[in-house]
């Protein structure tokens, strides 16, 4: 992992070097993610709120990971609108692949793929990253994203970020979290920033003491 310290001036690693960086960190943690996440349930849930998606809307979940947003994003959109999972981690998808069979969902469709090489067909009225922040620092990801939403399509971003240099404490629960579920700690400071460029109406909120944010924004 590319260990950067939080300056704003680090270097990002090349794509190809993340993306073997964050499918070898999945394939160690699929099997108890669902677990560890627990505690950002209701993060999660405020997230899915933010993007305020009626029946019959369609929705991407960029790095679905193992499906946990699925659920509250099926209940939002309801049974005529689609729900559209993104992810490059064969061991992440598995389970997210499970839960659909299981739950015999028939409006979820599942992209195995980067979210810089998923291809995203029909344009969509929304899109949550939820603890996306290798996604959030990949320009060209955000650009495949983009151009696969409405203009004024609803964009709703979350995940960790260093809170105040103060709340010290919670920096080195970012410090640890990100450890092991980020392949980079560049951008920590504001995750939302390349994401932002494409955003109208934009609105970040701190959660948990400030070490978490929510973005939420309209597709310009
Ligand atoms: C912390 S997990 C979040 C999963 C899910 N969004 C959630 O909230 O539970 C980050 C996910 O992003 C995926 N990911 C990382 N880089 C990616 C990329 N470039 N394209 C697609 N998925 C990616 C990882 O494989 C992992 O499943």
């Amino acid at each position: 992992m590319d260990r950067n310290p939080p300056t704003g001036h680090a270097m990002t690693a090349p794509a190809s070097q993340k993306n073997h960086a964050a499918l070898e960190q999945y394939r160690r943690r699929a099997a108890v993610y669902d677990f560890e996440l627990a505690l950002f349930e209701p993060i999660r849930r405020g997230a899915v709120a933010r993007l305020n998606l009626k029946p019959g809307d369609t929705v991407l979940d960029v790095g679905c990971g193992t499906g946990l947003s699925l659920p509250l994003l099926r209940e939002a959109v309801g049974p005529s609108g689609r729900v559209v999972g993104i992810e490059q981690s064969p061991d992440m998808l598995a389970h997210a692949k499970e839960r659909v069979r299981h739950h015999r969902w028939r409006n979820v469709t599942l992209i195995p793929a980067s979210a810089e090489e998923a291809p995203i067909e029909d344009r969509h009225d929304a899109a949550l990253f939820h603890f996306t922040h290798d996604v959030l620092r990949t320009p060209d990801a955000l650009a495949n994203v983009s151009q696969a939403l409405h203009p004024g399509a609803a964009i709703v971003a979350c995940g960790l970020q260093w809170a105040n240099p103060w709340a010290w404490p919670m920096n080195l629960f970012v410090l640890g979290a990100a450890l092991h579920s980020v392949s980079s700690l560049a951008g920590l400071d504001k995750p939302w920033s390349l994401l932002a460029t494409y955003l109208d109406n934009l609105r970040v909120e701190p959660m948990m003491a400030g070490a978490v944010f929510v973005a939420r924004g309209t597709k310009r």
